[in-house]
């Protein structure tokens, strides 16, 4: 099968140096790519700035910001059997970005922030027969929101973590995650490292498209 993989944050600027991103270390995304790629499948990983050593026999595509993440999805996913999307894709972006660097003894700063694309949902029209997975990023009431962007984003699955423990989610080895099928099934997974995640979510993708 062909995976389109995203991972990592993006980055909106404000000014030349600075920008608004999230926690996200691109270890979810890549452990998706590796998985992928180790069970035979070929894989395009569109990385937002990590860190993370890439991944052997994976093509990867480097963005920044969510509006290049969304074009460089956008320009491969009628090539893909499955997209999964493990990107922590800013939600806002600074309405305006200054050209030159702001001077701090201009005092407090106002940002004005406007939403970025939804990517997932950007990418309805060209769904057809492929596999869609999404995470949910949650704080409180994971399932019910984990469910609702299930819904809203027309996914096969979501990958649902709780990003406020330390142990689990953004920026660390291993993740604990509710799988949340379009069918209604569920699977409570334990803690486990993010490559154990990334091979139940591979099978999973198998899985259907054998049925
Ligand atoms: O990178 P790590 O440090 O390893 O951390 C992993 C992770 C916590 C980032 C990962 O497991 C995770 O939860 N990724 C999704 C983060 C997120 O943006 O969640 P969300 O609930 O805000 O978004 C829901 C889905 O919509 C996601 O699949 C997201 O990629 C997608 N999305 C979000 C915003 C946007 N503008 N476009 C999108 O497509």
């Amino acid at each position: 099968m062909k995976f389109l993989v995203t991972a990592g944050p993006t980055r909106e600027p404000i000014d030349p140096v600075r920008f608004i991103s999230n926690r996200s270390s691109g270890k979810m995304g890549y452990a998706v790519a590796r998985a992928a790629s180790q069970r035979g499948h070929e894989v395009v990983l569109v990385s937002g700035p990590v860190s993370v050593q890439p991944v052997a026999g994976v093509t990867v595509v480097h963005v920044e910001t969510a509006e290049e993440m969304c074009a460089a999805v956008r320009a491969r996913v009628e090539w893909c059997d499955a997209l999964v999307m493990a990107a922590a894709v800013a939600d806002w972006r600074p309405a305006r970005v200054s050209g030159q660097k702001m001077k701090k003894d201009r005092g407090s700063l106002d940002l004005s922030l406007e939403p970025t694309p939804d990517i997932l949902r950007s990418m309805a029209t060209l769904k057809g027969a492929r596999i869609f997975v999404g995470f949910a990023a949650e704080t409180e009431t994971v399932v019910e929101e984990a469910t609702r962007k299930l819904r809203e984003k027309n996914l096969d699955l979501i990958v649902a973590n709780d990003v406020s423990r330390r142990d689990s989610g953004f920026d660390s080895e291993n993740n604990e995650v509710i799988l949340l099928a379009r069918d209604g099934s569920r699977s409570d997974l334990p803690l486990m490292s993010k490559i154990d995640v990334a091979l139940r979510i591979v099978s999973w993708i198998e899985s259907r498209r054998t049925s």
